[in-house]
């Protein structure tokens, strides 16, 4: 599947803040949220509605519900875990699922140290959720390790993703609908996104 690149001027705006090397953690952090919910906005498009009577101070009228427990979230920890307050800005009541993966510098890929999902996650409609694809090793691994667990229907929220990263995960998951809010130019030899962020875990947990 083609990815979605969401487009707006206020994301253009946060994004150029974001990437500034001069923006401090505090910021950053927000920044990061505020996206988040950006992209949470759009690939909650499609979400199905369930019809329900509700009584205004002036009449009864039907309105539509979402089923928040239809979603589980996936961060893939570190620096994913900085958009769940983003998304539980929009879903409160959305379920988190948290998959620990870190890049092997040398070799740049993904080595997996934690995996816990809530029950039923294989009925669930589920977002992983990462600031950065850049290879897309990450992303490719946590999404092989839930459609080995019975997940049916994934969609992939990112920040920031590199061309080579969003081909990549297209071969190896083309049912995967991934959600970006841009599309940079390369990545350099260490595997950083070229002009990208630096690293998005670094910047949100203050561990430059
Ligand atoms: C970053 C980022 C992704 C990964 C992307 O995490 O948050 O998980 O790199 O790179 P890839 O597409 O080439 O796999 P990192 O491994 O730096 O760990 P961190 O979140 O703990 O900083
Ligand atoms: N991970 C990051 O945090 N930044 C990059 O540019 C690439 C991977």
């Amino acid at each position: 599947m083609k990815p979605i690149k969401v487009e707006h001027p206020l994301i253009e705006h946060k994004l150029a803040i974001l990437r500034d090397k001069k923006t401090g953690t505090k910021e950053f952090r927000e920044l990061i949220s505020e996206i988040t919910l950006f992209l949470c906005y759009e690939a909650m498009k499609d979400a199905k509605l369930t019809e329900v009577e509700i009584e205004t101070p002036v009449a009864k009228t039907k309105a539509h519900v979402i089923d928040e427990n239809d979603y589980v979230f996936v961060p893939i920890i570190r620096a994913g875990t900085g958009m769940i307050d983003g998304i539980v800005t929009m879903i409160p009541n959305a379920k988190i699922g948290h998959i620990g993966l870190y890049r092997d510098e040398k070799t740049l890929k993904p080595v997996r140290y934690y995996y816990k999902m809530p029950k039923g996650i294989e009925n669930k409609q589920v977002i992983v959720i990462d600031p950065m694809l850049a290879t897309g090793g990450s992303g490719i691994d946590a999404i092989t390790l839930l459609k080995e667990d019975g997940v049916k229907n994934i969609k992939f929220l990112s920040i920031i993703a590199a061309p080579e990263g969003l081909m990549r995960i297209e071969e190896v998951h083309p049912d995967v609908q991934v959600y970006c809010a841009a599309i940079d130019d390369h990545l350099n030899d260490v595997g950083y996104i070229v002009p990208g962020l630096g690293d998005a875990g670094d910047r949100i947990f203050g561990t430059v």
